[in-house]
C-alpha cells in the first residue's frame, strides 16, 4: 500500500492499493452515523454492516451523470435530515467520478461541511475525480456548475474494484493518466509504451504503478494550487478541444475519449507553433491508440467545434488559451493561436 499526501484546505492521504472496507471501518470509529452513497449496481459489494458499530444508511444512486442532479441532492439532503446527520457523522461515496462528485457535494453542503471519504471505483475516479477536493452536481446550463471545494478526509483506492470495470471505462480513465504523463512524468509514458489494452489489464503491477504516478501528479499540482488558478490549469491539457468534442458528441463519448482526441490536437497545435517535436506528437498517437482510445474526429465537425471553443473561452472569461508541451514534462500556454493554426491542427486529426 502506498500513501500520497495532499495539502489542501485540510491535509489528507490518498491510499493506493488498500482494502477499502477496513479503512472505512477505521474512519467510522467514534461516529454515530455513516451514510454510504453508492452506485445502485454495487449494492451487494458495498455492505459494511457486520463490521461496524455506527448506524449505517445506504443511499443507492443511478449510474453516471444521472446521479449528479437536483433530484438526487434534494433526496440526499432529505435522507440526511431524516436520519439526523450531525457534524460528527461521516459520508462515504463509493462509485465512479459521478458518485464521488455528488457524495462530496452532499458532504460539502450538509451543515456547511461534514467529513467524507471517497472510495473511487473507476480509473477516472481514482486518478482524477476523487483527488483534489472539487465536488459538484450539474445544472440545466451545464456540467459541474453547482459545487464546492471540500476535500475528503481520505481517498481509499482499492484496485479490486477494477475487475468489473468495462474495457471502455478503463481505457477512458487511462486517458487522464496519459495526460499526467505528458505534462509531468515521463515514467508514465515509458510504462505504457508498447502496451496494448489487454496487456495492461492483465498487468496489475503496471496498473498500480500508473495509478500511483498519476495520483502523485495531481496531488502535487493541487497541493500548490488548491483553488484552481494558474498552476492547476496544466491539468486541463487536452481539455480545451476535448470539452468541445464531448459536447459535440452529445455526451455519447466518454470524457476520457474526448480528452484523448483533445490531447493529440493540443500536441499538433504545439508542433505547428514551433514548440514541440513531431516525435512527441507521434508518441501521443501511439500511446493513446494502443489503448484503443480515439485520436481522430470527423472533418465535417470543425465548423461546429469552433464556436464551442469560443464558448469555453467566454465561460472562462479570458482569451482562448491552450495548455501545451514543449517536451514531455514541460508545459507552456499558447495564447496567440489564430484560427488558421487551429484549423491546421484540426486538419491533422480529422478523419
Ligand atoms: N471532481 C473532479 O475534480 C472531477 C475530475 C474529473 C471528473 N469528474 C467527474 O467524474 C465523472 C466521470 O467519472 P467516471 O469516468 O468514473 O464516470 P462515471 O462515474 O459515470 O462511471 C462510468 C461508468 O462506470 C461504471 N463503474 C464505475 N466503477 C465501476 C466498477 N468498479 N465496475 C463496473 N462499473 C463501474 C459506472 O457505474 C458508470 O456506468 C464526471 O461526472 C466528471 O464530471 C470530476
Ligand atoms: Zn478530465
Amino acid at each position: 500500500m502506498k500513501s500520497i499526501n495532499v495539502k489542501a484546505e485540510r491535509s489528507y492521504d490518498v491510499l493506493i492499493d488498500c482494502d477499502w472496507r477496513s479503512q472505512v471501518i477505521e474512519r467510522a470509529a467514534n461516529r454515530a452515523r455513516v451514510a454510504v452513497i453508492h452506485s445502485q449496481s454495487m449494492t451487494k459489494a458495498v455492505q459494511l454492516e457486520a463490521d461496524i458499530d455506527a448506524e449505517i444508511f445506504y443511499f443507492p444512486l443511478p449510474d453516471g451523470e444521472a446521479a449528479k442532479s437536483f433530484e438526487t441532492i434534494t433526496s440526499l439532503w432529505n435522507w440526511l435530515g431524516a436520519a439526523g446527520f450531525t457534524r460528527s457523522d461521516l459520508i462515504v461515496g463509493i462509485g465512479g467520478g459521478a458518485i464521488t462528485d455528488v457524495a462530496g457535494y452532499a458532504a460539502a453542503s450538509w451543515l456547511r461541511g461534514i467529513d467524507w471519504v471517497a472510495v473511487p471505483t473507476s480509473v477516472a475516479g481514482m486518478v482524477d475525480a476523487a483527488v483534489g477536493g472539487k465536488t459538484a452536481i450539474n445544472s440545466d446550463y451545464g456540467k459541474n456548475l453547482i459545487g464546492a471545494f471540500h476535500s475528503p478526509v481520505g481517498v481509499l483506492i482499492d484496485l479490486s474494484w477494477l475487475r468489473t470495470l468495462s474495457d471502455r471505462d478503463f481505457a477512458a480513465g487511462m486517458a487522464e493518466v496519459i495526460k499526467c504523463g505528458f505534462i509531468a512524468d515521463a515514467k508514465i509514458i515509458n510504462l505504457l509504451s508498447g502496451k496494448s489494452l489487454s496487456q495492461l489489464r492483465a498487468d496489475m503491477p503496471t496498473t498500480i504503478a500508473l495509478i500511483e504516478a498519476a495520483v502523485q501528479v495531481k496531488a502535487d499540482v493541487v497541493s500548490v494550487d488548491f483553488r484552481e488558478s494558474f498552476t492547476r490549469e496544466v491539468l486541463n491539457y487536452g481539455h480545451t478541444l476535448g470539452h468541445a468534442v464531448e459536447i459535440h458528441s452529445k455526451y455519447t463519448m466518454r470524457h476520457g475519449e474526448a480528452i484523448s482526441i483533445g490531447l493529440v490536437f493540443a500536441a499538433e497545435l504545439a508542433q505547428i507553433k514551433g514548440h514541440l517535436s513531431e516525435q512527441v506528437v507521434a508518441m501521443h498517437r501511439e500511446i493513446l491508440s494502443s489503448l484503443d482510445l480515439p485520436v481522430t474526429y470527423p472533418r465535417a465537425a470543425w465548423s461546429q467545434l469552433l464556436p464551442l471553443l469560443s464558448l469555453d473561452k467566454k465561460a472562462r472569461g479570458r482569451s482562448l488559451r491552450f495548455v501545451a508541451l514543449s517536451a514531455i514534462g514541460t508545459t507552456l500556454r499558447i495564447e496567440d493561436a489564430i484560427e488558421s493554426d487551429l484549423s491546421s491542427a484540426y486538419e491533422r486529426i480529422s478523419s
